[in-house]
């Protein structure tokens, strides 16, 4: 009995620090940096959505009040990496200006934007307590 409660101790504290990594203060401080110098001229200040381009799709919000809640983090990373390039879209890609680490302290900033509710349902819905 004593044995297997060590057991789910042993278990347990690694997945609470793995979940807990995404909206961590340092990361999500950097992610912050480089959300305002590379990212917010076009998502807004505080990720609450662009301005219109003539012609162009508008930049979406990104803090959790939009469409951005239903994708995976591994959909936002590539989405980051990438740009909409492949998909016609006209975000550029930031694999070469942010390298992976910079991507996801971007990702850990949008994430500590979005509501406590909207973030518990998506740490739930993608399983980012078990895995990521
Ligand atoms: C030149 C304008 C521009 C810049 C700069 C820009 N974006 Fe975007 N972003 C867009 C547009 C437009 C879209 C929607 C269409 C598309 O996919 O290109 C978008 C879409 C996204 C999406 C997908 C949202 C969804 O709901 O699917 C994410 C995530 C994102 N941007 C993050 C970022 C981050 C992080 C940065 C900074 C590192 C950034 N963007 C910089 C214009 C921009």
């Amino acid at each position: 009995m004593k044995g297997s409660r060590i057991i789910l101790l042993w278990i347990t504290i690694p997945l609470l620090a793995a979940a807990s990594l995404w909206r961590e203060g340092d990361a999500v401080k950097r992610g912050e940096g480089i959300f305002r110098n590379q990212c917010a001229q076009c998502h807004g200040i505080n990720a609450a959505g662009g301005k219109s381009f003539p012609g162009k799709k508008s930049p979406p919000a990104l803090n959790g009040k939009g469409h951005v809640t239903h994708h995976s983090p591994r959909t936002l990373m590539e989405h980051i990496r990438k740009g909409g390039g492949k998909k016609g879209e006209w975000m550029p890609p930031f694999g070469e200006t942010l390298n992976a680490r910079e991507r996801r302290e971007v990702l850990s900033y949008l994430y500590s934007l979005w509501p406590e509710k909207t973030w518990k349902r998506y740490e739930k819905k993608f399983k980012l307590n078990k895995k990521d």
